[in-house]
């Protein structure tokens, strides 16, 4: 994809997190100028390497409003900036509704105040909800049962309602699993707590915490673990790029899974990371983690006709590796 971006800026809200840092980075290397805004409550501000930062809070209205007039000349927005984390959703759904929907409604009348008209917005494979349906189609009900996934459809709904009302441009993307890091080994996945698998796995390779354990060995697929479709954070990184050639091209409004369309089970990246580490994963099996679907994996067909759009990054063993490259350097460990 030569895609060239001649300078343009682009707001990325959320651009000191894990899937953020590498889009600015994207961006950057597109010839691009991504502009950060985020609150660093769980982004980093040395994740903020490719342009500049605006700390701003998307729950303050008027620090929103603020901050998109002052960059009005931006060609789009991407917005990433969300509380992320499932269980916490479940306890503390107040603070998942304003960060997340609260958040987001500031954000579009941010760029509605300043004829910001193009926005990519990061949704999650988690609208869905609980489906026999797979690869999971965009077409497909969505039924999200946890609170994390119904703020993230809540928002997909007002994008609609602003995009028929006010004439925004939207393109909608729905993430699958985010893993790996980016090859230079600058920025990767630090979130705190650390929930997901591969760090956590990675983690217990490098001897630094004990075993892990592995949430359900009694679902119904081949080895009896939850089957997920881990997507490189640089292949989700190139989709906003053809999102951003495509609003060039005159798309106006688009949802689209952003998967490889191949599920791989939670013991079979266990034993990838064996490979890649040549160091054992200790772990137990342990009871089934609430909310955990059996199985997701995405139909990728309409990111390839409606964006262009082909994972190129996420062999699983590329995604380990990066993965590793990353955490070893910080861990100290090789
Ligand atoms: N798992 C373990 N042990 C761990 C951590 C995870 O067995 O210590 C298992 C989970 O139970 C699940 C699989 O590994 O079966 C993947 O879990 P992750 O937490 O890594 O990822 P999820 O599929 O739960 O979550 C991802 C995104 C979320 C998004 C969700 C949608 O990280 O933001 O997909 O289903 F909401």
């Amino acid at each position: 994809m030569n895609y060239d971006l001649k300078g343009a800026k682009i707001i990325v809200v959320g651009g000191a997190g894990y899937i953020g840092s590498h889009v600015c980075k994207t961006i950057a290397g597109h010839g691009g100028v991504p502009v950060t805004f985020d609150n660093l409550g769980s982004g980093h501000e040395h994740a903020v390497q490719w342009g500049p930062l605006e700390v701003v809070d998307l729950r303050d209205k008027s620090q929103t409003l603020t901050a998109c007039e002052k960059h009005k000349d931006a060609i789009s927005v991407v917005h990433l900036a969300s509380s992320i984390e499932v269980g916490i959703g479940e306890k503390a759904p107040a603070e998942f509704y304003e960060n997340n929907v609260v958040g987001a409604l500031n954000l579009l009348d941010g760029m509605r105040a300043a004829k910001l008209n193009n926005l990519i917005f990061s949704s999650t494979c988690a609208t869905y909800g609980e489906t026999d349906q797979m690869p999971l189609l965009e077409s497909q009900i969505q039924n999200p049962f946890s609170t994390y996934g119904k703020t993230k459809l809540a928002i997909e709904h007002m994008i609609q309602s602003y995009h028929k009302a006010y004439g925004l441009n939207y393109v909608t993307l729905r993430y699958f699993n985010a893993s790996g890091a980016d090859e230079s080994g600058l920025i990767g996945e630090e979130h705190d707590p650390e929930t997901h698998l591969i760090p956590i796995a990675l983690a217990a390779a490098a001897g630094l915490r004990g075993k892990m354990k592995i949430f359900g060995t009694d679902y119904d697929t081949p080895d009896g673990t939850c089957i997920r479709d881990y997507i490189h954070v640089n292949d989700i990184a190139d989709a906003h790029i053809c999102a951003l050639e495509k609003f060039e091209a005159g798309l106006t409004a688009a949802e689209v899974n952003i998967g490889t369309g191949k599920g791989v089970s939670n013991l079979e990246i266990l034993k990838m990371i064996e490979t890649v580490t040549g160091l054992p994963v200790p772990y137990d099996d342990a009871p089934r983690r609430d909310g955990d679907l059996t199985r997701l994996y995405a139909d990728p067909q309409r990111a390839k006709d409606v964006l262009e759009f082909t994972a190129r990054h996420s062999g699983l063993k590329n995604i380990i590796q990066t993965a590793w490259h990353f955490h070893s350097a910080k861990w100290n460990v090789n």
